[in-house]
C-alpha cells in the first residue's frame, strides 16, 4: 500500500487549500455571476453564504476528513459503516471528475491567453476588437482542444507524483504574488474615466434584483469557490496531522478566498463600464475585458501575461485539487497505484471535457436542444452549482446528525470557545436548512 503522506506543516495546509480554492472561481467565474446577477445584489448574498453556509461547511468538511483520515468515501463509511452515507462520497468524486472536464477547458482559454498578451495580440485593442478576438478564439475549437488536453496533462503530471512534493511546492510563493498583482490591477481600474458607473453596479445594491434564483447562484458560487461539496477540503484535511489548529486554518483559507474574488470584481466592473461593455455578458466576461485593460495600461503586455501566467498556476493548484480526490479514493479503496489511477481519470475528465471545448464552434453544442444554453453552461449548472450544493447539504446533515455535531466540534476546535458554540448551532440548525430552502425554493418557484 502507497503511503498517504502528511502536510509536513499547518502552513502547507492552508496554502494548498487556499491554492484549490483560489483559482478560476475568483477571477472567471465571480465576476460573470455577479454581473449576470445584478452586481452589488449578489455581492451581498455572496458574503452572507461564505459566512452563514459555506465556512460552517468547510470547517466541518475539514474536519471530517482529519478525523477519518480517509477518502471521501471512506471516511463516510468509516463513521456509518454498514449504512448508505458513502454514496456522498461518490456523488463527490462524480462531480470533482465533470467539474474537472469543464474547468481544464476554461483553463486552457488562459493558456491562450497568456501567449496571445506575451505576443503583442492585445496591444492597441477597443472592446469591440477585444469581442472579435474572443469570438474567434470560440470558433476555433481544435486549438482549445490542444490547450485543453496541455493543461489537463500538466494537472496529471502534478497528481502522479505524489501529494506533499507536488502540490506543496506549487502553492507556496505564488498566491501572494497574485495578490499584489490584482491591487495593482484593481488601482488601474479605478482610475479610468468612467469608473464610478462600475463601482455603483458593484457596491450599490438594487433591493429589486433580489430573488431565490439570486441566492442559489450565490450559493453555488460559495461553494465552487471555497471547493466544497465534493471531498476536495475532506481529502486535504485527511492528510492533517491532528495536533494543527483546524479551525483557525479555514478561517484564512475563506478570508484570503474571499478577499480575491472580491478584488477581481473591483478589476473587472470599474473597466467594463469605462468601456461601456456589458457586465451580463456571462462565461466570456472576463475574456474580453482583461486584454482591453491591458492594452490600456502602461507596461501592459508586461503586466497581462504576468497575470495570465499566475491564473494559470491559480487553476492548476486548483485543478490538482479536483483530481486529486479521485485518484486518492483509487489508491485507498482499490489500492490502485498513483500512476495507474491518474491515468484513469484523466482519460475520463478529457473524454467529458471535448463537448466544453466544442461549445463555441458546434451548433449543437453552442445551444443545447431542450436547455437553451451552451454545454459549457450546462455543465457548471449541473456540477458546480447543484451537485456541490446537494453534497454540502448532505454533509452538514451527516456531520451533524450522523457523526453528531457535539463530536465534530471537539474535533475541529482545540477547546470550547465562542465560535465553537457559533459553529455547533450553524452547522446544526442554520447551513442545512438554509441550503434547503434555497433548493425547494428555486424548484417551486421555476
Ligand atoms: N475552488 C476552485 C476555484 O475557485 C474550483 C474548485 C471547485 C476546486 C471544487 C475544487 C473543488 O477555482
Amino acid at each position: 500500500m502507497e503511503n498517504r503522506g502528511n502536510w509536513k506543516s499547518k502552513i502547507g495546509f492552508i496554502l494548498a487549500a487556499s491554492g484549490s480554492a483560489i483559482g478560476l472561481g475568483n477571477i472567471w467565474r465571480f465576476p460573470s455571476t455577479a454581473g449576470k446577477n445584478g452586481g452589488a445584489i449578489f455581492v451581498l448574498a455572496y458574503i452572507f453564504a461564505i459566512i452563514f453556509v459555506a465556512l460552517p461547511v468547510l470547517l466541518a468538511e475539514a474536519g471530517l476528513g482529519r478525523f477519518t483520515q480517509l477518502n471521501p468515501v471512506g471516511a463516510f463509511k468509516k463513521i456509518a459503516p454498514q449504512k448508505k452515507w458513502y454514496l456522498i462520497g461518490f456523488l463527490g468524486i462524480i462531480s470533482g471528475v465533470m467539474i474537472l472536464s469543464y474547468y481544464s477547458v476554461i483553463a486552457g482559454w488562459t493558456v491562450a491567453y497568456f501567449l496571445k498578451t506575451a505576443s503583442h495580440t492585445f496591444s492597441n485593442i477597443n472592446a469591440a476588437d477585444s469581442e472579435n478576438i474572443f469570438s474567434a478564439f470560440l470558433q476555433n475549437w481544435k486549438l482549445q482542444l490542444f490547450f485543453f488536453l496541455i493543461f489537463l496533462l500538466m494537472t496529471a503530471y502534478i497528481i502522479s507524483r505524489g501529494i506533499v512534493s507536488g502540490i506543496e511546492k506549487f502553492s507556496k510563493v505564488l498566491m501572494p504574488v497574485l495578490f499584489l498583482l490584482l491591487i495593482l490591477l484593481v488601482v488601474f481600474s479605478l482610475t479610468l474615466p468612467g469608473a464610478s458607473k462600475g463601482l455603483l453596479f458593484y457596491l450599490k445594491p438594487d433591493i429589486s434584483r433580489l430573488s431565490f434564483k439570486l441566492f442559489l447562484e450565490a450559493l453555488g458560487q460559495a461553494f465552487f469557490s471555497l471547493s466544497l461539496g465534493m471531498g476536495t477540503m475532506l481529502t486535504y484535511g485527511s492528510y492533517l496531522k491532528k495536533d494543527d489548529n483546524l479551525a483557525s486554518s479555514c478561517y484564512y483559507i475563506a478570508f484570503f478566498d474571499t478577499m480575491i474574488a472580491l478584488l477581481a470584481g473591483f478589476m473587472i466592473f470599474p473597466a467594463v463600464f469605462s468601456y461601456n461593455m456589458d457586465p451580463a455578458a456571462g462565461p466570456g466576461l472576463v475574456f474580453k475585458t482583461l486584454p482591453v485593460i491591458f492594452s490600456q495600461m502602461p507596461l501592459g503586455t508586461l503586466f497581462g501575461s504576468f497575470f495570465f501566467l499566475l491564473l494559470i498556476i491559480a487553476a492548476l493548484t486548483s485543478t490538482i485539487s479536483l483530481l486529486e480526490v479521485p485518484v486518492a479514493f483509487f489508491i485507498d479503496e482499490k489500492k490502485w497505484s498513483r500512476k495507474k489511477s491518474t491515468l484513469l481519470f484523466t482519460g475520463i475528465a478529457f473524454l467529458f471535457g471535448i463537448p466544453s471545448a466544442l461549445s463555441g464552434a458546434v451548433p449543437f453544442f453552442s445551444k443545447l436542444p431542450l436547455f437553451d444554453i451552451d454545454f459549457i453552461s450546462l455543465w457548471d449548472k449541473i456540477w458546480g452549482n447543484l451537485s456541490l450544493g446537494l453534497g454540502a447539504l448532505l454533509l452538514a446533515f451527516f456531520v451533524a446528525y450522523i457523526w453528531k455535531a457535539h463530536l465534530a466540534q471537539k474535533e475541529i476546535f482545540i477547546r470550547e470557545s465562542f465560535f465553537s458554540k457559533i459553529w455547533y448551532v450553524l452547522i446544526k440548525y442554520v447551513a442545512p436548512v438554509l441550503i434547503l430552502i434555497i433548493f425547494l425554493s428555486n424548484i417551486f418557484t421555476q
